[in-house]
């Protein structure tokens, strides 16, 4: 499928790469190019074969910007709330993919785009990354779900200095709170995300899904995401890929999961 605002790419291990490319304006994202980042998780989504998802942004400075200020202009309080549930439904289609997906965030990634990135269940960076929720010096806040899961990841603190000063922050300093899980050189950050996905594709897939289910259930009421957490687990007994894990496991052979 051709579209015009990003990537897609499945290579031979079934992981999607998504780079985001409108070079003129750092990847901001327009309406135009959510549509099809929504388009693209539909298709990641119902692809079989497609084990985990990448999410980058074209060229070397940037991986998304932010949404497109130019569409800011002459918003009135309906359409801005409009503007805010459209780019969440968006972000929450990526949790709730099923498949882990990565941000490989190549450059800056600020308002909208470090939103981006915090909805994606883990983030790898390039040295040259920058994360950042700017929209205070805007007359906004954060409105595509940053107030909300910035501080479920790195903490309320942390997450209200963010977006209170507006200031974005390295990469060095997202990895040391939390907010990056890996950093590698630019030049291989997308062969080095990649190897880092494959890591976890090498996980039954149904476990995995529940695994995210689980996750990004985190902030139920303890006593709740326990009993889910058992209620899941007993469900993961029932596949024939635990039945085959613990079988391997036994035999000292490599496991040969099917996703039933
Ligand atoms: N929306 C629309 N256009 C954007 C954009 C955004 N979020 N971010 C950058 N651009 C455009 C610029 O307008 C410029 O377009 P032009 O060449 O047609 O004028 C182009 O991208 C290059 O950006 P420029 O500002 O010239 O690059 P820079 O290296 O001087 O600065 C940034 C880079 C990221 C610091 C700066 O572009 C910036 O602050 N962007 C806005 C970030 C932001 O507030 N995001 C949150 C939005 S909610």
């Amino acid at each position: 499928m051709e579209f015009e605002h990003l990537y897609l790419d499945i290579d031979d291990r079934g992981l999607g790469l998504i780079t985001i490319s409108r070079p003129d304006k750092l990847n901001a994202l327009s309406h135009a190019a959510m549509d099809e980042l929504e388009e693209a998780l539909v298709l990641v989504d119902g692809d079989e074969a497609v084990r985990a998802v990448i999410i980058t942004g074209a060229g070397e400075k940037s991986f998304v910007a932010g949404a497109d200020i130019a569409q800011f202009e002459g918003l009135t309080a309906t359409e801005g709330h409009r503007f805010a549930l459209r780019g969440q439904a968006v972000f929450n289609r990526i949790e709730g993919l099923g498949k882990p997906v990565i941000a490989a965030v190549n450059g800056f990634a600020l308002g909208g785009g470090c939103e981006l990135a915090l909805a994606c269940h883990l983030r790898t960076a390039s040295e040259q990354a920058r994360f950042g929720q700017p929209e205070v010096n805007l007359g906004i806040i954060p409105g595509y779900g940053g107030t909300q899961r910035l501080p479920r990841i790195i903490g309320r603190g942390l997450a209200a200095e963010m977006i209170l000063t507006g200031t974005a922050i390295g990469a060095q300093r997202a990895y040391e709170i939390g907010l990056v899980n890996r950093i590698f050189p630019l030049h291989s950050l997308i062969e080095d995300t990649k190897a880092f996905a494959a890591e976890i594709t090498s996980g039954a897939p149904l476990a995995l899904a529940t695994a995210l289910d689980t996750l990004t259930s985190s902030d139920l009421p303890l006593h709740e995401g326990l009993r889910y957490e058992a209620t899941l687990f007993g469900q993961c007994c029932a596949t024939e890929d635990f039945k085959e894990g613990v079988e391997a496991f036994l035999a000292r052979r490599s496991p040969d999961f099917r996703a039933r």
